[in-house]
């Protein structure tokens, strides 16, 4: 899993149209295996995302004793220990990527009675834990980091105690990990959140017969819960949506459609600020997926303009950020992105990576500690280094159909943490793009 010399080369194009389906959900597709792991019972989870991160959640969960079949490469079944039956793992837990895997499993794991250490890569390895370990260490938990950061350790508890934490930061894995700790606490666990976060979590363990109390910005649940196996479908990922769609936005001809998209209102704050740059995006079909909502997705070409956009929309719209700094610097005017400083915590420091790579393809951005001011205008060809980060790769693929020249993005292996499928999509809305070999 670790980030090798790969590369994506994009000519302009931009008459992209069709229709694609999108992979699973990531969120959705973590939590559904970690629950499926310690609930009684089979799960079986249909659309699963076989990316790179859930697949390191699976890998785990076999490490440490649960039987899961592949019956096909987005179908997973899932034989469930229960809560107490997760055994040690033979090893160092190795998460790949994916802060998600590490951060909800510090919650899950917890209260187990074996110690676990889990690593990551080098992305991973720079992204901050205390936000976690120091609530779980309030309800008991004795548990290491490194200077705040990975491998973690966990070295178990003398029972764990629950408590009402109130998250100074708006992330939906903080609120996970203690909830899901709080299903092994004494009395009760609330998390009260600074703004509304992605609540897969709080969903899906009602679905597997929790009772999980929401109240506004406050999520409860009772110690000595017990999941009952419960099956998933799992709906597109609306976060891998946001790239056709925003080529859609882009294509001198359109319309892009892609069927069957989440659109859980705690996820939709791109559908809202791609709305307020101008974008033509219709929802239909909608209904219901395993407790979630979903909708196709229809998006026709529109004259993109700069604006100052919310910061509520934030965290409502975090990991779509990259492509909303890309199509600013082609939408009319300036738009500003403030209050957004949880994009440096991210898989790269997501403000740094893209103000660097519209930079580097002649665009004028203006750094701020929280965000940035961007400057619509034309987009030249050139260089970009993705450092790593998937969704920087995948933002710069979809600007550069609108380039003036080839634009060639650097370190994209990581694509495949979340969106195996990217360059076919891409390629059946007629974008030319492809990925090789590279030397830097
Ligand atoms: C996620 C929560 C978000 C998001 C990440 C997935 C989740 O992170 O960026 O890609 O599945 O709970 P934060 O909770 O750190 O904001």
């Amino acid at each position: 899993m670790s980030v090798s010399k790969q590369k994506f080369i994009v000519s302009p194009g931009n008459k992209l149209a069709g229709e694609v389906s999108v992979a699973g959900d990531k969120s959705i597709s973590h939590r559904a295996i970690m629950f499926g792991a310690i609930a009684e019972g089979v799960t079986r989870v249909k659309g699963f995302l076989p990316g790179e991160d859930c697949l390191a959640t699976l890998q785990a969960m076999q490490q440490m004793g649960v039987t899961i079949e592949r019956p096909a490469k987005t179908e997973v079944v899932i034989h469930g220990v229960g809560m107490r039956g997760l055994s040690a793992p033979d090893g160092a837990v190795d998460l790949g990527n994916s802060g998600t895997a590490m951060r909800l499993m510090m919650g899950l794991l917890a209260a187990q009675n074996f110690p676990v250490e889990m690593t990551g890569d080098e992305s991973l390895s720079a992204r901050p834990m205390e936000r976690v370990a120091k609530p779980l260490r309030e309800m008991g938990v004795v548990i290491e980091t490194t200077e705040g950061k990975p491998p973690v350790k966990l070295l178990g508890s003398d029972g764990l105690k629950g408590f009402e934490y109130v998250s100074p930061v708006a992330s939906a894995q903080v609120k996970s990990a203690i909830l899901l700790a709080g299903l092994y606490a004494s009395g009760e666990t609330s998390v009260l959140e600074p703004a509304i976060t992605r609540d897969h979590t709080e969903r899906m363990l009602a679905a597997f017969g929790v009772d999980v109390a929401v109240d506004g910005l406050r999520a409860t649940v009772k110690g000595g819960a017990v999941l009952k196996a419960a099956d998933v479908d799992v709906p597109a990922d609306i976060s891998s949506a946001t790239f056709p769609l925003a080529a859609g936005c882009l294509s001198a001809t359109g319309p892009v459609v892609i069927p069957q998209v989440g659109i859980n209102p705690s996820r939709t704050g791109v559908l809202e600020i791609f709305d307020l740059m101008g974008a033509d995006i219709r929802l239909s079909d909608e209904k219901y997926v395993g407790g979630e909502p979903v909708a196709t997705l229809t998006v026709n070409p529109a004259k993109l303009k700069g604006l100052a956009i919310p910061p509520r929309l934030v965290p409502l719209a975090i990991d779509e950020f990259p492509m909303v700094f890309a199509l600013a610097a082609v939408a009319e005017g300036e738009t500003l992105i403030t209050g957004a400083e949880e994009l440096r915590a991210k898989e790269s420091d997501r403000i740094a990576a893209m103000v660097n790579g519209l930079q580097a393809l002649g665009v004028t951005v203006e750094e701020y500690p929280d965000g940035a001011k961007i400057t619509g205008g034309r987009v030249a060809g050139g260089v970009v280094d993705s450092l790593g980060d998937h969704r920087i790769a995948m933002a710069f693929a979809v600007l550069a159909s609108v380039a003036d020249g080839p634009v060639e993005i650097l370190n994209t292996a990581n694509v495949a943490t979340s969106f195996p499928g990217f360059i076919d999509c891409m390629q059946t809305l007629g974008l030319s793009i492809e990925s090789g070999a590279s030397d830097l």
